[in-house]
């Protein structure tokens, strides 16, 4: 079996339980995870999920400090599969719209797009700004998703967990991961048909 060689950034933004449940999963379904935490994506850890990094490290294959540009994952020669910022705050958004990439997270990104592999971006702000939009329109065209932490009601959830996992399942759709975690609209049941 191929294997699945994924980045995960997280970055300081509200809502890192998207990152660390999208990292539990990758493990689950046996993908390699390369993970990186930016400084104020830990302090965000530890105050919204009071986690700490050794218990997160232990679900990804490797854990490098996001000052560590010397990183193999910093390389287009390691090969990839795809790269996902979860959640992505402003800042590393507009440090990888600039090309700017001073952090790993911002390099790893730069180098999917310049490879031209799957580069998936959790932005978490609101309201947002010009240039917010801006960035991530600017990084859309370039073939990024923009998979706005933004989870619907649809699927009727009852817990923070159904919120959760509505994004964590579309983040592993875009890799074509099977999932069951969230419930899928079927058809209609509203009054207009
Ligand atoms: C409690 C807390 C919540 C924050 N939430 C957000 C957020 O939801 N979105 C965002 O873009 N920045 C948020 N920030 C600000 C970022 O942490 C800040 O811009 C930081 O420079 C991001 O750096 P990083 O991208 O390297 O993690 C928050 C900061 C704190 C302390």
């Amino acid at each position: 079996m191929k294997e699945r060689n994924i980045f995960l950034g997280i970055t300081g933004a509200s809502g890192v339980i998207y990152g660390v449940n999208i990292l539990k999963e990758l493990h689950k379904k046996g993908c390699k995870t390369y993970l990186s935490i930016s400084e104020w994506g830990k302090e965000l850890l530890k105050y919204e999920t009071g986690l700490t990094i050794e218990e997160l490290k232990k679900f990804s294959h490797q854990y490098f400090e996001n000052k560590n540009l010397a990183a193999p994952v910093s390389s287009g020669s390691f090969k990839l599969e795809a790269v996902i910022v979860a959640p992505c705050s402003m800042a590393t958004l507009a440090e990888i719209a600039s090309g700017y990439s001073k952090s790993l997270i911002g390099r790893v990104a730069d180098v999917a797009l310049k490879e031209g592999r799957k580069l998936i971006l959790v932005p978490r702000e609101t309201p947002l700004n010009a240039i917010h939009l801006q960035n991530m329109l600017k990084l859309s065209k370039l073939g990024a998703v923009i998979l706005v932490a933004s989870p619907a009601f649809y699927h009727k959830p009852s817990e923070i967990q159904d919120l959760v996992n509505f994004i964590v399942g579309k983040v592993l759709d875009q890799l074509d991961i099977k999932n069951d975690l969230f419930k899928r609209w079927y058809g209609s049941r509203c009054s207009i048909k």
